[in-house]
């Protein structure tokens, strides 16, 4: 008799007794894949699940002691983990191949070796790899205890002879597990596999790093059902042409979210970057068309990242394209930026970039989008030491920014003068050396900057 089969979503991994376009959970269209079925649980199995009624506390009598964290020693790494590493913990890290996951981890890991035992499992590259690796870097790495291992069962064997403290996966894709058929990388034993491994860390107070790849359209492979298993989700992020690499968190049950670290690629490895502020920042002699300082705010520390626009006419049907910007949003913006300050731009072709490829998504980048391809529609160049930021509603408002006096302070640290901010960021007394248009609608915005 043939094997029953069912279909499993590649996305939210949900699952269906039949072939269907659109998955019935997630809504994803074209990612159910076939796989045999799991054998249905005894008899007496089910009955086991029925067991005795657990003991139920009252939230208000449950003693909630603080998370005791581990610092890693990269201090960077710690500042996007919310202070360090957890007992029991899990971590994913996602990123493009290439990007730094592996140097960043074998760097973390010889830090910590001094304090506790530490694994490293590696399923991509030979132990001898690594260990180039670590010698490149100029590690000793005494202390740290390395595997090459791909096998799930094995893997587990080896955790209970070793008993590490913090372990690294690198990477979750390459692992399988016994227990199922299908290949490594597939979602099935992706998600099977830090499953088990999560079960795992949470028994032994093990601290836990998966290392996770992203696909093509950047999500990490297998993408929701590991970030509901895992404690903290970290994302590689960074143009690999440049040297400068964030370490955003996306999700931590342990601290605070959208926490960046911002790391130099050098070829000792990682090197944490204290002062970020003026990274993303294009060095130009002459201020140049098309280009619009923003202060943006990341995590805790407000950077400057240059917006850099391109208007230049188009064919038939003009492209918007934005890198490191939202493109849906840049829609929105040449929409009111026409209906709310008259300014066309239907005819063209529009493209906006964000220096250092850095990725922004804060609301508060519309004014200087606007303002940089405004200057690059009319070909002037904005005030030499400018900078701007606010957001922009559909009615040509501009809505004020969280926290705008830490943003203008820190650009006039950096030898800003002259800023267009929303009304409401204006601060209450003159900050030396900056004059600033507080303005309340785009047009005025725009108005501020024509000479
Ligand atoms: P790696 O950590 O292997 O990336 P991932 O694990 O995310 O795939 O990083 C590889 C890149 O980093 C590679 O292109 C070389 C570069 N690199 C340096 O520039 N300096 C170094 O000291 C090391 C170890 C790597
Ligand atoms: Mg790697």
């Amino acid at each position: 008799m043939r094997g029953k089969t069912l279909y499993t979503c590649s996305d939210c991994g949900g699952t269906s007794p039949k072939w269907l376009g659109q998955c019935p959970h997630c809504r994803a269209w074209n990612t159910l894949t076939e796989g045999p079925a799991p054998a249905p649980a005894s008899p007496a199995k089910r009955f086991a699940a029925l067991a005795a009624p657990q003991p139920v506390a009252t939230l208000a009598d449950i003693e909630a002691a603080d998370v005791a964290r581990t610092p890693t020693g990269v201090d960077e790494l710690d500042r996007a983990l919310g202070g360090g590493i957890v007992e029991g913990g899990v971590t994913l890290i996602g990123g493009d191949p290439g990007i730094g996951k592996s140097t960043l981890l074998l760097q973390a890991a010889e830090a910590l070796a001094t304090r506790l035992p530490v694994l490293y499992v590696t399923g991509e590259e030979s132990a001898a790899q690594v260990a180039l690796r670590a010698r490149r870097l100029g590690l000793a790495g005494q202390g740290v205890r390395v595997v090459a291992e791909i096998h799930l069962e094995q893997i587990a064997a080896t955790l209970e002879a070793e008993n590490p403290r913090f372990c690294v996966i690198d990477s979750i894709q390459t692992l399988y597990s016994d227990t199922l058929s299908s290949a490594p990388g597939s979602v099935a034993q992706v998600r099977e596999c830090a499953a088990q491994l999560t079960r795992l860390a949470k028994a032994r107070g093990m601290a836990l790093v998966l290392v996770g790849h992203v696909t093509k359209d950047g999500q990490l492979a297998g993408p929701r059902v590991l970030e509901h298993i895992v404690d903290t989700v970290l994302y590689f992020e960074g143009d690999t042409h440049s040297s400068f690499r964030l370490v955003r968190t996306i999700k931590n049950r342990f601290g605070a979210v959208n926490e960046i670290g911002v790391f130099a690629m050098t070829e000792r490895g990682l090197r944490g970057v204290g002062n970020p502020s003026a990274i993303f920042l294009s060095t130009h002699g002459e201020p140049v068309a098309g280009a619009c300082v923003l202060v943006t705010l990341e995590g805790t520390r407000p950077l400057l990242v240059e917006i850099q626009a391109l208007v230049d006419a188009g064919g038939a049907s003009p492209r918007r394209l934005s890198v490191g910007l939202e493109r849906d949003r840049l829609a929105m913006l040449l929409a009111v930026l026409h209906r709310h300050a008259g300014v066309a731009s239907s005819d063209q072709d529009v493209f906006v970039n964000a220096v250092g490829g850095v990725r922004i998504s804060e609301p508060a980048a519309d004014l200087a989008v606007l303002l940089a391809i405004q200057s690059s529609l009319r070909g002037q160049p904005l005030p030499r030491g400018f900078f701007a930021f606010g957001e922009v509603g559909l009615a040509g408002e501009v809505r004020p920014a969280p926290r705008g006096q830490e943003r203008l302070k820190e650009a006039a640290k950096l030898g800003f003068s002259v800023a267009v901010v929303p009304k409401a960021n204006a601060p209450k007394k003159p900050i030396a050396g900056l004059t600033i248009h507080a303005v309340e609608r785009i047009d005025e915005a725009l108005a501020a900057v024509r000479p």
